[in-house]
């Protein structure tokens, strides 16, 4: 749980922490206290009622009362481990990120995740997957929380909520469970067609991977490098695992649902365990940072858009090595804080709607989840670069800052003068040139076309790739009871490809759509008329 030492202000750090709970020959109560007895309440005799005055057992089941924490919003269901990530240097030329130099070690820890489950779902089912790394580098803390999926269903962070609702179990009855069979999900999809990307990548293998060990990764977004001369390089970044990519077959991944509920998260403890040693390799796709901040006209800032690997080779810059289990899932896998804005000097963000929203929602809900704004000094959390901040108090406030005046300059501690500047290694914001512009609630332009990568994507894929994503459509969609949404996503295929929407009509029993027609029966709305580009 982190470097086994004394922080600044005296309290232990890391594994010294986890003594302090567990130390000694003796069994205590929280204050030290040496306890005799653990199993038995004070009472008024052996048959007589327990007495109020126990503070034992007041305290023993007052902290088990309080053992649950909320589990994420999103990404509930998780596993994860700690490793090492080495960088090759082929990046320095780009960034100046200091753990992408040349032979650099840097520490991570990695949680793996299903989105829409809760805590106790079953591992295997057909979902998107968290992958999100924490680097804890000589420059403070980088987190890229990506997905095992390269697009995303939305392309503004204000419908994220509503996604999210519809993909989480009906509020009436509260099911299904972490699946897509149901009606808000394909209600959703079906009408903000930009989802129909992220959709098409959810049917086919990778939305049932065979291990969190043969899963590639994303950060989805397209970000910004800067250079130790401040030249600027659009950026995509990729997880490629030495495993290769491996999915289940749908009978499989049912069947494993029963018979073990914890199968991704077993085979990852277990390889661990047994030596086997997860790695991927950290790659790159680069672009000109031009002002249009588009690559072969596809618009960088547009989440939903893949840069096909043709266009834009994957270049490795790294490799990660995941080699040791967490000791204990609550303190570590659970109370992991992850956060896009966790940046180091050399990654910047873009302009990218969807990552904007990201970068409010992360810290807010930690806020809830962990209590409080002092999350960061959670062992887990706690960055290996040394931390002077001017936060002070708050909810689980656990170090014991020195001095009087938290705030800079000052002419009491010691005088100190703010240090800042490029020139101290600190994080300075990329001056990025915004053009003169009019405030507005709209999408470019170019966010609309929400067809021609899901259709290439589809005519990617070899035939009995093809078989199983007719299978999962007609599976999926065989679940809602609403008939208007069924011809709705028949519709939708149909303007992806004729056979799709053909085959999935057919295992649905009803007739294949008409690319050219709305559906009768459902009234025209804005998101709906996209359905015809
Ligand atoms: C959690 C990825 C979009 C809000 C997560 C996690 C991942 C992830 C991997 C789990 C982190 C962990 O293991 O602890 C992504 C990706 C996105 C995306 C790749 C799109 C490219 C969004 C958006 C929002 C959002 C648009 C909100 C506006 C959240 C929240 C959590 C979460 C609230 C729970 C965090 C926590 O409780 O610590 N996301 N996400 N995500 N995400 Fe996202």
């Amino acid at each position: 749980t982190g470097p086994d030492t004394v922080s600044p202000t005296g309290q232990p750090t890391g594994a010294d922490q986890a003594r302090m709970a567990q130390s000694g020959a003796y069994l205590t109560t929280a204050q030290g206290a040496r306890l005799y007895d653990t199993d038995h309440s004070l009472k008024a005799g052996p048959r007589g009622p327990v007495l109020l005055q126990d503070h034992h057992l007041r305290e023993k089941v007052m902290h088990f009362d309080h053992e649950r924490i909320p589990e994420r919003v999103v990404h509930a269901r998780g596993a994860a481990a700690h490793g090492v990530f080495q960088s090759y240097g082929t990046a320095a030329s780009v960034t100046k990120a200091a753990f992408l130099g040349p032979d650099t070690e840097t520490p991570v820890f990695v949680r793996f995740s299903t989105v829409l489950g809760s805590r106790g779902s079953a591992d295997t089912v057909r979902d998107t997957r968290g992958f999100a790394t924490k680097f804890y580098t000589s420059e403070g803390t980088f987190d890229l929380v990506g997905n095992n999926i390269p697009v995303f269903f939305i392309q503004d962070a204000i419908k994220f909520p509503d996604v999210i609702h519809a993909g989480k179990p009906h509020p009436d009855r509260e099911i299904p469970q972490a699946q897509s069979a149901h009606d808000t999900f394909w209600d959703f999809v079906t009408l903000h067609t930009e989802a129909t990307h992220h959709t098409m990548w959810n049917m086919s293998d990778r939305g049932i991977p065979r291990s969190f060990r043969m899963m590639e990764g994303f950060g989805v977004h397209t970000f910004r490098l800067v250079n130790a001369d401040g030249a600027t390089t659009l950026v995509k970044f990729h997880w490629k695992p030495k495993l290769g990519v491996h999915s289940l077959v749908w009978e499989e991944a049912q069947l494993i649902n029963g018979i073990d509920p914890d199968f991704h998260r077993r085979d990852l403890a277990d390889a661990i365990e047994a030596g086997a040693y997860p790695q991927w390799e950290l790659a790159i796709q680069t672009f000109p940072d031009t002002p249009e901040q588009t690559f072969e006209g596809i618009d960088l800032l547009d989440p939903t858009n893949i840069v096909p690997e043709e266009l834009a080779p994957v270049q490795p810059v790294g490799l990660l090595t995941l080699n040791r289990n967490p000791s204990n899932f609550f303190a570590e896998t659970e109370q992991v804080a992850f956060h896009v804005g966790h940046l180091v000097p050399g990654i910047d963000i873009t302009d990218d709607p969807l990552l904007a929203g990201r970068l409010f929602s992360y810290l807010d809900t930690q806020i809830t989840r962990l209590g409080g704004p002092n999350f960061a000094q959670i062992p887990i959390n706690r960055p290996h670069a040394p931390v002077n901040d001017m936060l002070r108090d708050g909810m689980h406030q656990t170090a014991v800052p020195r001095g009087v005046a938290p705030y800079r300059p000052n002419s009491l501690d010691g005088g100190c003068p703010f240090q800042a500047g490029a020139d101290t290694g600190a994080y300075v914001e990329v001056p990025v040139r915004i053009p003169e512009a009019t405030k507005v609630r709209e999408a470019p332009e170019s966010f609309s076309d929400h067809f021609s990568q899901p259709r290439r994507f589809w005519l990617s894929m070899s035939p009995v790739e093809r078989e199983h994503i007719i299978g999962a459509y007609t599976f999926e969609l065989g679940k809602c009871y609403e008939q208007a949404i069924k011809e709705r996503a028949l519709l939708v295929l149909a303007r992806i490809d004729s056979e799709l929407c053909e085959q999935v009509a057919a295992g649905l029993g009803l007739p294949a759509a008409d690319p050219t027609a709305p559906p009768a029966d459902v009234e025209p709305s804005p998101a709906l008329s996209q359905v015809g580009r």
